[in-house]
């Protein structure tokens, strides 16, 4: 991975062997000295002496110089491949599915640590940092030598070489886990541009037979034996007790995950068979917790698009209702959110994630309420907006999941989830009349 430095690096080779070179010159021009002392006459003598002298300290600038780019070619090459491999590691770990950051071993917390101190670790088995531990080492050598304090010494020796040792360790084990990486196939590739994309999407959705399971949790199945159809513009929503695999319906259709078994089918197409960018930017998605980036409100709505006009950005959030909040704002459209959007309650947040979902247009809005969020004010402007949605473009699926049932009496169909299958489906009206499970969850809600 160092290849692009390889002059350099050779650069920094030619000076090591003229160092070694003219270290030799060294003892040669005492063994100069100690001569004319012997063999010359006492005028002599003292010119030679001078003369040998005056080498000797040019030879000192001269290795002075031959190690000072040494050490910088070096230092360029390592950092250089310390960057690289930071860069090339981060895009690796972008394409990851989402699975893979599920695990322990892979939170944010351990991949930041992995970024800065393995690829440092790498730095170190190719920098300056081992070549003045190993000189080191061999100047200790030649020390214990000349003055026969063996055991002191020895000690010490043992002790660098143990040093040096566990550098080159540590430095190849580093060195591993990012060809690891490096090499990892992603069960789901971000980064793929495979796959079709569908000319005349219609935005019909089937769940056919699904199961799912989290690999992270093998035991318990989430999903099983999931049958869901929901035809094109037609608006569904998703009720069921905390925990029974509402918000994982949605994350099988931006597909963060697959689907044990079964099928997903989009148009009447297996959701694998399809390009990965497509099908999401077809699915406008807000999440039961949005995630807003430490940007301005503006920059959060237009995230990722290019050309976005003020005037889009206000279309969106009138629609999302939440125009007025940002206008009052001191800073208006440029306040800028804090860090995960702390600076927001989530209702307000919910509100900019809709505006950040309706200004790209999807044609399949995936919303999935926010439940700490709502108090009875919100949920009625998180309605109207979703309305709104549905007004604008008719020919829009909405798929919602609703924790207060009052958002969704509109709804074409309502299904009820238990336990990773859907129990009762059918309209409002159906389903109070039939006074199964959602007639009860209606008769919880209205005593609460
Ligand atoms: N990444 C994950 N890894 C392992 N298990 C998970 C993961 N995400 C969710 N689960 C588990 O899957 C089950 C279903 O979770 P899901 O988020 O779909 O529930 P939900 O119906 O949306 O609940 P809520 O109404 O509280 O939002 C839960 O038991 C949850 O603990
Ligand atoms: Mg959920």
């Amino acid at each position: 991975m160092n290849s692009p430095e390889w002059i350099i690096i050779l650069i920094g080779y030619i000076m090591c062997v003229l160092n070694g070179a003219a270290q030799s010159l060294f003892a040669f021009l005492l063994v100069k000295i100690v001569e004319a002392f012997k063999y010359c006459s006492t005028s002599e003598r003292h010119h030679h002496v001078l003369l040998t002298s005056f080498l000797c300290l040019l030879l000192g600038v001269v290795l002075f110089i031959l190690r000072l780019i040494q050490y910088t070619a070096f230092a360029i090459s390592g950092s250089k491949l310390t960057q690289r491999i930071r860069s090339k590691a981060f895009a690796c770990l972008l394409r990851q599915e989402v699975a893979y950051f599920d695990r322990p071993e892979n939170s944010s917390g351990a991949i930041c640590t992995r970024l800065s101190t393995d690829a440092s670790a790498i730095q170190e088995m190719t920098g300056t940092r081992l070549g003045v531990l190993a000189a080191e080492v061999i100047h200790n050598m030649r020390t214990i030598k000349q003055l026969s304090i063996e055991k002191e010494v020895l000690r010490q020796y043992s002790e660098l070489i143990h040093k040096l040792f566990m550098h080159i360790a540590a430095s190849i084990s580093a060195a591993e886990a990012f060809f690891d990486l490096f090499d990892r196939k992603p069960t789901i590739d971000n980064a793929s541009t495979e796959g079709q994309e569908l000319v005349d999407f219609r935005g019909e959705i089937k769940f056919d037979q699904v199961k799912f399971i989290y690999p992270t949790r093998p035991t318990s199945i989430i999903l099983n034996k999931l049958q869901l159809n929901i035809k094109p513009s037609q608006h569904v929503a998703l009720v069921g007790g905390s925990g029974c695999g509402k918000s994982t319906i949605i994350q099988l259709l931006e597909r963060f995950y697959d689907v044990t078994s079964g099928k997903i089918l989009i148009d009447g197409i297996d959701i694998r068979k399809l390009n990965l960018q497509w099908v999401r930017s077809h699915f406008g998605l807000v999440s039961q917790e949005p995630v807003l980036f430490d940007l301005t409100i503006a920059e959060n709505i237009a995230y990722g698009l290019e050309n976005v006009s003020m005037e889009d950005i206000i279309n969106a959030t009138s629609r999302a209702d939440i125009h007025q909040f940002i206008e009052q704002l001191p800073q208006g459209y440029e306040t800028r959110v804090g860090l995960k959007g702390s600076f927001l309650s989530g209702g307000e947040k919910q509100r900019i994630a809709i505006a950040r979902v309706l200004i790209r247009r999807p044609k399949v809005l995936l919303l999935d309420e926010a439940t700490s969020a709502m108090d009875s004010r919100n949920e009625q402007i998180v309605q109207e907006a979703l309305e709104q949605a549905q007004r604008e473009d008719p020919s829009r699926t909405s798929l919602i999941i609703a924790h207060r049932l009052s958002t969704i009496r509109s709804c074409d169909l309502i299904c009820v989830l238990d336990r990773g299958h859907i129990v009762e489906r059918g309209t409002h009206i159906e389903l109070t009349q039939r006074r199964g499970a959602y007639y009860k969850m209606l008769a919880h809600d209205n005593l609460q």
